[in-house]
């Protein structure tokens, strides 16, 4: 199988899409990233784009009278470029039913929380009002329903004394810029399989779908813990 043409659907800053053209320029990577496409024309994901020399549209929803004819101009550009599978990763426009059938199982979506916990948005500040000790990411297959379908691949983080959501955030994304490419990979090498809404990965390796934030490693041998302290 050659590498699979992929295209990335941003809406603002594209740093997922950055980890994404960065792991496909190894010509070992099983995905090329051929196309990118932004629903808002002053998404800075455009200049990573345009830096990356991958070439980019802009399909601005607000041009089209429907959901129905914004999705048709975005497929004509997937369509255009030969695409196989779509990343969507931060872009903020809930697709119809009828698009996630016709891509059903070819497009991933990032979210920054471990779902099925936090679909939807401020996920940050609701972990932090939950007081929730553990957060992450989710790269899962796109369904109709905002935020759920088969989960591909995770990464945990950990809340820490002191977060905020622009500081947990930015953990967040630490995990997902790694998530991300690998998820892809795993698709792309046609190992993935979902069955009965959950996915089987061929000759699956332990881990292979997790991915631990480091902050969360080091805690887990801080010799200052306080049941180790009591000892
Ligand atoms: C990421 O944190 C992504 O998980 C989130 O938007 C951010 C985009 O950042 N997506 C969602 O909330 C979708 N429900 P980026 O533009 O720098 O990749």
């Amino acid at each position: 199988m050659g590498r699979r043409a992929t295209a990335v659907l941003i809406s603002g800053s594209g740093s997922n899409l950055q980890a994404l053209l960065e792991a496909a320029r190894d010509p070992a990577y099983p995905a090329r990233i051929e196309l990118v496409v932004s629903n808002r024309p002053d998404a800075f994901g455009l200049e990573r784009a345009r830096r990356a020399r991958v070439p980019a549209a802009v399909v601005d929803h607000r041009a089209y009278e429907s959901r129905e004819a914004f999705e048709a101009a975005l497929e004509e550009e997937l369509r255009l470029a030969g695409i196989e599978l779509v990343c969507l990763a931060g872009f903020m426009r809930i697709l119809t039913p009828a698009m996630c059938a016709r891509w059903r199982d070819r497009m991933l979506n990032i979210h920054p929380s471990l779902l099925p916990a936090y679909r939807g948005l401020h996920t940050h500040a609701r972990v932090l009002a939950d007081g929730a000790a553990v957060t992450g990411c989710t790269v899962h297959f796109v369904r109709p329903e905002l935020d759920a379908g088969p989960i591909l691949v995770q990464g945990v983080v950990p809340v820490l004394p002191g977060d905020d959501p622009e500081r947990l955030a930015r953990r967040v994304l630490e995990i997902e810029h790694r998530c991300y490419p690998r998820a892809l990979a795993l698709l792309a090498t046609g190992r993935v399989r979902v069955e009965g809404e959950r996915v089987r990965i061929e000759d699956e390796r332990p881990g292979e779908r997790l991915l631990v934030h480091p902050a969360l490693g080091r805690l887990e041998v801080d010799p200052a813990a306080p049941e180790t302290a009591a000892r």
